[in-house]
């Protein structure tokens, strides 16, 4: 291995901060050595926090209707071939109890971005899992709405928020998106989400069309300013009814090479080892954990709906055998030595004066946030 490489990643396990063009280098020049290196020291990094725990969260996919049209997702508006679905508030309700009886303390309502799911809709929703089961955090992942209404869901308990930047570079947002949608109004999203005291979640797709070691670069120096609470990566994987149909798709070596260096960036965050993950590779979520990953987010939808949800191709999780993804999960995670946790999941900062800037106390299951 070069020993440049070297010195750059034992500057970055000690700083926890690289320059643009040393990201760039480190990624360029990686090598099997230099991952595993980088492993080691994320592994170790995330092992002082967290042990050999994985953290859970029961995805339920709420409904599949987006006025969106980004250019990598099956789910876009102008994909004809996509059957429609919106689980009623009965289902939710249902999905959250089963997933409470499974063993898990929080649950993402992820859908696209609908109109049905308003805030009065959502808030209901919202109130009435938090009465249900006061221990458990509810996160929203349903993209961009406004100030009033990340102000709205969170006075109704919602405790996190998630919603992935896709690229740190303006000029890469420009390429993956109708030119309705803006890098700048996604910024500003996160920014309002995290001044309302959510705990934020951001994250990227790694394999990206357009996508070079400099858009990862810039993602990078990205998580290192805003040190968001969770950072979900997965591949690339294209989608047959959308305009990315013959694009490559990321691959597993390079997302596991990201995860190491995010955890390194930010040892406490939360990261995720995804499904896009899982699908990549029949064991891409276990070598994401073995990377620097967790946290795992099995479905918890009913399985009527999953195939529907069908952001990439070939997505995993969405068949009759797939009715138990905690069961499967618990088993992978079992087999590479970890543990899944029944655990509310929060990060956890090194010590009290780390999170001195955003105080917050956990009461009754509900994060109180202060924004000092
Ligand atoms: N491949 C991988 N990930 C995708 N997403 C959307 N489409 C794809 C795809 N084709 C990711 C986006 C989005 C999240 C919900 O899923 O990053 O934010
Ligand atoms: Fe869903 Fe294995 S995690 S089937």
């Amino acid at each position: 291995m070069d020993n440049s490489v070297i010195s750059l990643i034992e500057k970055l396990a000690k700083s926890h901060s690289l320059e643009l063009f040393e990201y760039r280098e480190l990624i360029e020049k990686r090598t099997p050595e230099s991952a595993e290196l980088l492993a080691e020291y994320a592994v170790k990094a995330r092992r002082e926090i967290y042990g050999n725990s994985v953290f859970t969260r029961g995805l339920i996919e709420i409904g599949n209707y987006c006025k969106n049209d980004c250019l990598y997702c099956g789910i876009r508006r102008s994909n004809a071939a996509c059957e429609r679905y919106r689980l009623s508030e009965e289902e939710i309700l249902s999905c959250a109890d089963e997933g409470y009886s499974l063993g898990f303390r929080t649950f993402v309502l992820q859908g696209g971005e609908d109109a049905f799911f308003s805030d009065e809709v959502m808030c209901g929703i919202i109130r009435k899992i938090k009465a249900a089961h006061p221990d458990c955090a509810v996160t929203l992942s349903l993209g961009e709405r406004s100030f009033e209404s990340y102000k709205a869901l969170r006075e109704a308990g919602a405790d996190r928020y998630l919603l992935r930047h896709e690229t740190a570079s303006k000029a890469h947002y420009e390429r993956l998106h109708p030119p309705e949608m803006s890098f700048e109004n996604r910024m500003k999203c996160l920014e309002e989400l995290r001044s309302l005291g959510y705990r934020v979640g951001c994250g990227f797709m790694v394999g990206s069309p357009f996508q070079t070691a400099r858009e990862l670069a810039e993602d990078l120096k990205f998580i290192e300013r805003f040190k968001p609470d969770m950072c979900g990566i997965g591949p690339f994987i294209p989608h047959r009814d959308t305009p990315f149909r013959g694009e490559p798709p990321g691959t597993l070596e390079l997302t596991c090479f990201l995860l190491s260096i995010i955890r390194l960036i930010y040892p406490p965050i939360l990261l995720p080892a995804t499904t896009a993950l899982g699908t990549i590779a029949d064991n891409g979520r276990e070598l994401g954990i073995l990377a620097g990953a967790n946290v795992v987010m099995p479905n918890l939808s009913p399985v009527s709906v999953r195939k529907k949800y069908e952001l990439y191709d070939n997505k995993v999780c969405t068949g009759e055998e797939s009715a138990q993804c905690r069961g499967c999960l618990e088993a992978r995670m079992k087999s590479i030595g970890y543990e899944i946790v029944t655990d509310i999941g929060d990060i956890r900062f090194p010590s009290p004066q780390a999170g001195k800037n955003r105080q917050e106390k956990q009461i009754g299951g509900t994060i109180k946030s202060r924004i000092d």
